[in-house]
């Protein structure tokens, strides 16, 4: 069944007041809800129907203003409690049993470890009791937890603890939440927990409570959260006027989880590997990481949870607005023009690529079966481009102000993208119209761009052309309205001065400015810069200023050229990416065809550029020195052939390694002196650069890297530096130096979960390492476990994702591989099934033989008895 965005009513009734009551037992739990219903003065049209959302409920029993109901008075299916004739206000008491013990979904109320906790966003909450289940619905919470004393000594929910007592060996205590909200944001835990604990004082004066609640033995991992968390809180007043609203604010961190972290209000619930960290067992990327998301959960209490969303189909009102916030909030903590590099790369890969396959949707979708199969990459992250340009639109202050009218004219709501978009138009005086069609449209635009000197005239032209592929139920696409950053470089590389003639076209800023954002709204269109006095070589796209893919005819000189002195971080960056691809393609295409070229030498001079550079950001020369990956190069491809571009690879890897070790290896000594154990963002960069280039001269084949490898590996103090020296082994030219490198390793961390999860992924990941027997002996690892979710990720995930050579293995065991662990997982954690089908959803894009391999394995899963609704979606719509 298909849910319509078109089909939202209003609800027909309200619960002003939600108060429940959970009796925690070893083999269930009792959940008593008391719920203050009335009738919606505002419904569309009212019908005396009452529809409450239950899954996998035993109903023990119902009241209806204090009288039992007989069955006969109700009805009940699997999915829904229907009640008829109602009053126009009563108090509806139900009472559930459910087991926690057997719920392997992770959805709703369930264990992990030894404690209880939940996960209700965004169908969740039906798992748990009867209710309206539904965004749009808020109500006031009060929670009581009832638990044994001894094993379950701490009990959480949303908001601030009104009472406790104790009878015998059991114990409870009471919640009352004073924001009114959806069910999603509800949340429980109760543990033996410890926490780590600090406070906040806000712009206004008040004194929060902060507490970081974790298992005992990680209580040595929680001081980076923390921090974190206090830096958000700060940045959210400064940038936003963001206060936070509660007198405590908690995070527990939690080993078994779907997702990495939910919003619950007050009461954030965190995978422990998005929030546990420490220099000896945690990477640099892991650091930065799980700041990013402590934010992104703390900046959600207010684009999320003082304002949420009306329905599911408004999802990136609150997700792809908290991305942007999250991401500014990282850039400023650290390098933006990196930060922006690690997203455009994302987005490019991944969302692209999701963007130009069978589950394509538009930021808003229109239609969905399973929700959950909805927290896409286009929702989170194009979402985030989307108010990115809405704030390149208006810039800083009007976006704010646009901000601030939102959040004080809907708090306390539930809206929609169009509400949020309004308020900008409201206080730009600028009609979005148009580039509302971001919202609805789906795929991935192109932006084909030439150019055009008049010496005569000192007139510079560019001619710009838009269109957009079509997608599934979208076969025409009108024209979107892209802002689109241009630079113009001079012979010596420096910026000339802008002016935009008259009457063609709109653009930000100012005549004379360095950088202008020229408004593109026409399928084609041109827009003249006078005044430039010789022929400039063009910056185009600048800090990625719209998600498309921008076409313009580079030479790889003038690729060269911008890579030295393009003023704008990210296209320095991105046209060292451009030229690397265009090399690859080259090389690709002559092996397609039986011939030989030769690697273009100007690449691997511009790498030698690079690793000469002494002064540049050394986080930002790491990323200039990464050859661009297999997804991204299968992204681009027309049709993706695996072997070629595996053999390209290869070739380029082992062209570096001849030209370039003797400086990759002197530019690692120099690094190494320098970068030691501290963790502000100048030696993480020092890090990255050096293990960067410890990796180059592995898969370059360098014996050197193996013995430097195994030296950083022993005299590592952190975990970048020992995580870094065993990536290097695992994929450099001495398998039995990496064999002996990972049982030490194993050895040395096994009593740690989230250590041995990189362990995993690192070898799930390797061409070498990663065939398709040691993945199946990780499978049988007696650390491996199909009930925790990061065990899952870290070896069939990345298998399926990042290992091309073994996961596309010509005879298809790769294929059937995943599809056997799909089918097991669906019948344990749908939504982790989903998640591991997407390497297959892409089979229309491979050479015919591997095509065909996948689309049988599809079909065998779309045969499969008893399919998950979050697997049958993405496998009809992939084979459709
Ligand atoms: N709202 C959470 C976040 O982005 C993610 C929750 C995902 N839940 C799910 N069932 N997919 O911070
Ligand atoms: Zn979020």
């Amino acid at each position: 069944r298909t849910i319509y965005l078109k089909d939202y009513r209003k609800p027909d009734f309200l619960i002003d007041a939600t108060d429940l009551n959970f009796q925690l037992y070893e083999d269930g739990a009792r959940v008593t809800s008391q719920l203050h219903i009335r009738r919606n003065p505002d419904a569309d049209a009212f019908r005396d129907v009452l529809e409450l959302d239950g899954v996998e409920l035993q109903l023990e029993r119902l009241l209806l203003d204090g009288r039992t109901l007989n069955p006969d008075e109700y009805q009940l299916d699997d999915e829904t409690l229907r009640l008829e004739r109602l009053p126009k206000q009563f108090v509806l008491t139900v009472v559930t049993w459910i087991k926690p013990q057997e719920n392997t979904c992770l959805e709703g109320l369930y264990r992990s470890s030894s404690m209880f906790c939940t996960q209700c966003e965004a169908e969740g909450f039906r798992r748990i009791t009867y209710y309206l289940d539904r965004p749009d619905v808020m109500s006031s919470f009060t929670t009581t937890i009832e638990a044994e004393k001894s094993r379950y000594p701490v009990l959480l929910s949303n908001g601030n603890p009104v009472a406790s007592g104790e009878s015998g060996d059991r114990h409870w205590v009471k919640w009352e939440d004073p924001f009114k909200k959806p069910c999603y944001l509800f949340a429980l835990v109760a543990g033996d927990l410890e926490w780590v604990e600090d406070s906040f004082t806000t712009m206004s004066g008040r004194e929060v409570q902060l507490r970081i609640y974790v298992e005992p033995q990680d209580l040595n991992k929680c001081s980076h959260a923390m921090d974190s968390l206090k830096r958000s809180m700060t940045w959210d007043e400064e940038v936003y006027g963001r206060e936070y609203d509660l007198d405590i604010f908690n995070i527990v961190a939690v080993s078994d989880f779907n997702m990495g972290a939910m919003e619950n209000k007050g009461l954030n619930i965190f995978n422990s590997s998005c929030v546990l960290a420490n220099p000896e067992t945690s990477t640099d990327s892991a650091f930065q990481r799980i700041e990013a998301i402590v934010a992104h959960e703390y900046f959600h209490n207010w684009s999320g949870n003082r304002v949420t969303c009306r329905d599911w189909f408004q999802l990136s009102l609150k997700e792809g607005f908290t991305v942007f916030r999250d991401a500014e909030f990282s850039a400023d903590m650290h390098s933006r023009a990196v930060k922006r590099i690690e997203d455009v790369a994302l987005l490019r890969t991944m969302q692209f690529a999701e963007d130009a396959g069978p589950m394509s949707h538009p930021v808003r979708p229109d239609s969905y079966m399973e929700i959950s199969n909805f927290y896409t990459l286009t929702v989170y992250e194009k979402g985030s481009e989307v108010v990115r340009m809405l704030h390149t639109l208006l810039e800083p202050e009007k976006f704010r102000e646009g901000s601030d009218l939102y959040f004080s004219r809907f708090d306390g709501q539930a809206v929609t993208t169009d509400d949020f978009v309004a308020c900008m138009e409201e206080v730009s005086g600028q009609d979005f119209t148009q580039f509302k069609r971001w919202y609805s449209q789906s795929g991935t635009p192109v932006l084909t761009v030439t150019d055009h000197y008049d010496a005569e005239t000192s007139e510079y032209r560019l001619d710009v052309k838009q269109s957009c592929p079509p997608t599934p139920g979208q076969q025409e696409k009108q024209p979107f309205q892209i802002p689109l950053a241009v630079g113009l470089l001079d012979g010596s590389g420096k910026d000339m001065p802008l002016t935009l003639k008259a009457g063609q076209g709109d653009a930000s800023g100012a005549d004379g400015d360095l950088t202008r954002n020229i408004l593109v709204r026409e399928s084609e269109q041109s827009f003249v810069f006078t005044g430039v006095t010789e022929k400039p070589t063009p910056s185009l796209l600048r800090s990625f200023s719209a998600p498309v893919r921008l076409n313009y005819p580079y030479d790889r000189n003038q690729l060269t050229f911008l890579m030295s002195f393009d003023s704008d971080g990210f296209n320095r960056w991105d046209a060292g990416q451009k030229l690397a691809v265009s090399v690859f393609n080259e090389l690709i295409n002559a092996e397609l065809k039986g011939e030989q070229v030769d690697i273009d030498e100007r690449y691997i001079d511009a790498m030698r550029q690079v690793l000469l550079d002494d002064k540049g950001d050394h986080a930002m020369l790491a990323k200039m020195v990464q050859v661009p990956g297999v997804s991204l190069l299968a992204e681009q491809a027309e049709v993706v052939h695996v072997d070629a571009i595996l053999n390209a690879r290869q070739r380029v890897h082992e062209r570096i390694g001849a030209s370039l070790s003797e400086l990759l290896l002197s530019k690692y000594r120099q690094l190494h002196a320098q970068s030691g154990n501290a963790l502000d963002s100048v030696s993480m960069g020092l890090r990255a650069y050096k293990n960067a280039c410890l990796m180059l001269l592995a898969q370059g084949g360098a014996q050197e890297s193996v013995a430097l490898a195994k030296l950083q590996m022993q005299q590592a103090q952190t975990m970048t530096d020992e995580f870094g020296a065993l990536a290097a082994l695992v994929n450099g030219p001495d398998i039995e130096a990496a064999q002996s490198a990972l049982a030490d390793f194993l050895c040395k961390w096994k009593k740690d979960q989230l250590v041995m999860e990189q362990w995993f992924s690192v070898q799930a990941a390797s061409e070498r390492h990663g065939a398709l027997d040691s993945i199946q002996a990780l499978t049988a690892h007696e650390l491996f476990s199909e009930r925790n979710p990061n065990k899952v990720r870290s070896v069939i995930g990345t298998f399926g994702g990042q290992n091309w050579r073994h996961f596309h293995a010509a005879d298809g065991s790769g294929y059937r591989f995943l599809r056997e662990w799909i089918i097991k997982m669906d019948g344990l954690n749908p939504q982790i099934a989903s998640r591991l089908l997407t390497p297959l959803t892409r089979w229309r894009k491979l050479e015919p033989q591997r095509s065909a391999l996948m689309q049988k394995e599809l079909q065998e899963i779309m045969a499969h008895p008893g399919l998950s609704r979050d697997a049958y979606e993405v496998v009809s719509k992939s084979l459709k």
